[in-house]
């Protein structure tokens, strides 16, 4: 469980160059997709590279009461014995996701097309967030839910005895809700048909052909069309995880923002639903190069090398790619405060239901920190201070959410003055090496306030 009970303050100082190999962990979204669907497979699933964040931890427990026999071999290497679709047993107890939105909503779709019942729960932080947008279409199923007001956690759900196939139109631009409905699909007979007006990423997708599910996607006028055919014999699968991109975010930036610095971060997973952040920083002229690119366990992979890139200028990131780099706006906003000129971000109101509210979070750490952000319902703007001008010197709330703290250490790794946070301990729901890794490149965290 990650109660975050102790806040962890921290503070990142202005240090020497970074330099060196980051070497960030695997991609949290393809770890509990490997967790859920090593679960639904009869037999063994494979696992190497899984991350070992909070987040993913949560997941694998939850496989466990749901019945799975999950087997962590150390190192990120791992064993699923699934139960084959539509075996889950009926948890004993109450199902606590912790921070992770990704685990309760896709795990809701998977048990809801079971006849059993399971009650689900998070931190302060997934305990706030909506899960109508899961449970509205799970209901066409059959699917029955209480919760608090709101739609919040904690929350049981009734999984249906006899599922009915659906057809549903995504309202959101959310890959949580996409597979949380064809998770759900898989149990029901017959197809289930997800449209999504905007690509969001396919990894559910690519996931579930791999383990042997009859699933097509087609792009129409009306978007892209997925439909599955329903209660497939999942196969046991060997699944090498790829590197996550929105980790290896943070020693990019890092490095694009710290005088001198020159870092190598391997095999990063550059699915194009997934890489539109890369595809930014360049445009803004940041020294970002990919090597090495190659395709494994059909995910393309590169090695990212980032150097310090004094001429970045802000620009106006397409509202199109905001699906494929959701996670990566904060950071981004902390690398258009060292370019020169306006960054504006548009499109991007799911910012505003993630582990924070993150607009608002980082707007108020840009601003404690002596930058100029505008905001509105669904878009923000940074003023950049050019190459030397981030002042620093404040310090920053992380709202629970890792990404907020990240990239505030991001921050004072290039300001004038050290930048503070008041809790770093939600670092570990995603990337519980950060610090170690970033101390190893020269940066200096330390974990205390200034
Ligand atoms: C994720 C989808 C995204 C993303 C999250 C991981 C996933 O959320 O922000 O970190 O693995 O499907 P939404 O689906 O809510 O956009």
């Amino acid at each position: 469980m990650s109660t975050h009970a102790t806040p962890m303050p921290m503070t990142s100082r202005r240090a020497g160059p970074l330099t060196g190999v980051a070497e960030v962990p695997g991609d949290k979204s393809i770890s509990h997709r490997s967790l859920l669907l090593g679960a639904l497979a009869i037999g063994e699933t494979k696992i190497s590279g899984l991350l070992e964040g909070e987040d993913v931890l949560d997941t694998a427990k939850a496989m466990r009461a749901f019945g799975a026999e999950v087997i962590d071999h150390g190192k990120g290497n791992w064993s699923v014995f699934g139960v084959g679709v539509g075996g889950f047993q009926e948890p004993d107890n109450v199902i606590d996701c912790g921070n992770s939105g990704t685990g309760v909503r896709l795990i809701m779709g998977v048990m809801s097309t079971m006849p059993i019942t399971a009650t689900f729960t998070g931190d302060a932080s997934l305990n706030k967030r909506p899960m109508a947008r899961v449970t509205d279409p799970l209901a066409l199923f059959g699917t029955q839910a209480v919760g608090r007001s709101g739609g919040r956690l904690p929350m049981t759900l009734v999984g249906t005895q006899e599922p009915v196939p659906v057809r549903y139109n995504v309202p959101v631009p959310s890959a949580q809700v996409k597979s949380a409905v064809l998770f759900a699909g898989l149990n029901a007979p017959g197809k289930t048909v997800v449209i999504e007006k905007e690509a969001t990423r396919d990894h559910s997708e690519r996931m579930l052909a791999g383990f042997g599910a009859e699933i097509t996607v087609e792009d129409t006028d009306e978007g892209r069309v997925i439909t599955l055919t329903g209660q497939p014999e999942l196969q046991p699968q060997t699944i090498a995880v790829p590197r996550d991109p929105s980790s290896a975010a943070f020693p990019v930036c890092a490095a694009l923002v710290t005088p001198g610095s020159d870092v190598l971060v391997p095999g990063i997973g550059l699915n194009p639903t997934r890489a539109g952040l890369f595809t930014t920083l360049r445009e803004m002229g940041a020294d970002l190069t990919y090597e090495n690119e190659r395709e494994e366990g059909g995910e393309p992979v590169a090695d990212l090398r980032a150097k310090y890139s004094p001429n970045m200028t802000g620009i106006e990131v397409p509202p199109a790619r905001a699906a494929s780099m959701i996670d990566e706006y904060p950071v981004l906003s902390v690398v258009a405060a060292f370019a020169t000129g306006k960054t504006m971000m548009a499109g991007v109101k799911e910012l505003r239901v993630k582990e924070s509210d993150r607009i608002d979070a980082m707007a108020r750490g840009l601003r404690a920190n002596g930058i100029s952000v505008d905001e509105g319902d669904d878009w923000w703007s940074v003023e950049g201070c050019g190459p030397d001008g981030v002042t620093g010197g404040g310090t920053c709330e992380s709202f629970l959410d890792h990404r907020i703290a990240m990239s505030f250490m991001v921050m004072g790794m290039g300001s004038q003055k050290p930048v503070s946070i008041d809790d770093g301990s939600p670092i570990a729901t995603s990337f519980p090496i950060f610090e170690s890794l970033m101390g190893n490149l020269g940066a200096h965290i330390l974990r205390e306030n200034v």
